[in-house]
């Protein structure tokens, strides 16, 4: 059957499947994922292949324009990028505004979506030159945002990024610099930020994702799609799992270092405790990015000369759940969040900004299935539902009620 044609070939019949757990919303062309199998590829190439061998703005470029950058190809997208990393003053009035305490998600998404105002000719967009000019706009003033956000909470200058440095470094600059002191690189640091964006930067279908792309499909503009995708992400059971991680394994060692205690609770169906950082609902097998997240965490904290017991705790944690009958029956295993939260905390990033970090590394990956769905000139997303209210009701004046 036509695919356009369903609805009526199927003589209007409408399907009920909540959580969209077996429903296709698109055709794609940029991540290939195989839960049974644990494989994940952006445009064909492996995540384990990418990790090791690509950096993370060779993997923007990737993902959103299909195919690895010659290196005239990646000079141009570089410096397209730099160009655009002014962020107008007047915003940083708005982020002048938020109290210090505010979640630096929603602060994120208000920004991006505040930028909407200063650059009015990035959300009518339908060439694909519009569509470029919009899509480097954002990349380079996402990470600018990003550490605004971290520094307001630290009551730091907000500045400007260094436009002799590589991305990822800027960023970490940008997060990192401190008043009258000279900021110095660190090459464990950038190549560990590096891997966790890669990870990070795209996986199909996802809530956030499929945010980006419903919001997009109304032609809202790429900047009002991002700022819902951020939204999406913020949440703890997808995105917001890094923070909630770190936090539970943090209990766990005030609780006395207990896992056993912990593995019960998350059985209990009477609690709503659930082991953060374990399942997911397409790798019913094992989380590809986990295995290489895990042994990432290791050598960073090796190299770094850090000794952190929560490392301990989440590997005394996946041991035991791992064996556990309710977590092998529900092929639950660790997700990519269980170990980049000790990765984050080892580079000195606070817990609070960690789905931060995961928004930055997902840009690519949101910005590539938006130009995507623009591009096939898909229609709006609009599913609909089945009706489980009243029936017909005579209206009772508020006397009668
Ligand atoms: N701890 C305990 N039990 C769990 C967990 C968990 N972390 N995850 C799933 N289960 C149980 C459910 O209670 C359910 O049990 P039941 O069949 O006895 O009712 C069964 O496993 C299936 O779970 P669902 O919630 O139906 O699976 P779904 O695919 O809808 O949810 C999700 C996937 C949201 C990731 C879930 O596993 C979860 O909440 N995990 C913890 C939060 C988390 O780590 N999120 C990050 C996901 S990865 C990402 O977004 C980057």
């Amino acid at each position: 059957i036509d695919i356009k044609t369903l609805r009526g070939a199927t003589g209007g019949v409408t399907t009920i499947d909540p959580g969209y757990k077996n429903t296709g919303s698109c055709e794609s062309a940029i991540t290939f994922l195989d839960g049974e199998k644990g494989i994940l590829r952006y445009r064909g190439y492996s995540i384990e292949e990418l990790a090791e061998k690509a950096d993370f703005l060779e993997v923007c470029y990737l993902l959103i324009f299909g195919n690895l950058p010659t290196a005239t190809e990646l000079e141009k997208f570089d410096k397209d990028i730099k160009e655009e990393s002014h962020v107008d003053e007047d915003m940083k009035k708005i982020l002048d505004g938020f109290p210090k305490s505010a979640h630096p998600m929603g602060v994120l998404s208000s920004l991006t979506s505040a930028l909407i105002a200063f650059n009015p000719g990035s959300v009518d967009v339908d060439s694909e030159e519009e569509m470029y000019n919009a899509i480097v706009k954002i990349l380079a003033k996402f990470p600018v945002l990003a550490a605004w956000t971290m520094r307001k909470r630290k009551s730091l200058p907000l500045d400007y990024g260094d436009s002799s440095l590589g991305y990822v470094e800027n960023l970490h600059k940008m997060m990192f610099a401190r008043p009258n002191k000279t900021y110095e690189a660190n090459k464990i640091v950038n190549d560990a930020l590096d891997k966790l964006l890669i990870l990070h930067a795209d996986h199909e279908q996802n809530c956030s994702t499929s945010t980006v792309r419903i919001v997009g499909s109304s032609h809202a503009g790429l900047f009002a799609s991002l700022s819902a995708g951020i939204s999406a992400l913020w949440g703890p059971l997808h995105g917001g799992a890094n923070q909630a991680v770190i936090e539970m394994l943090e209990a766990i060692k005030e609780d006395g270092g207990d896992t056993a205690k912990y593995i019960n609770k998350a059985k209990d169906k009477e609690d709503s405790f659930r082991l953060m950082g374990f399942g997911h609902r397409v790798y019913k097998n094992f989380d590809p990015r986990a295995k290489i997240i895990k042994k990432s965490a290791e050598e960073v904290l090796g190299n770094l000369g850090i000794e952190d017991p929560v490392l301990d705790i989440a590997k005394g944690l996946s041991e035991v759940a791992l064996k556990d009958e309710y977590f092998v029956q529900r092929k639950l295993y660790p997700n990519v969040d269980f170990y980049s939260g000790i990765i984050y905390r080892a580079l000195g990033i606070p817990t609070e900004m960690f789905t931060v970090m995961f928004a930055l590394g997902r840009l690519p990956g949101w910005i590539a299935q938006w130009r995507e769905m623009r591009l096939r000139k898909e229609p709006i997303g609009r599913p609909r539902q089945i009706y489980i209210g009243e029936n017909h009701r005579d209206f009772k004046e508020i006397s009668e009620r």
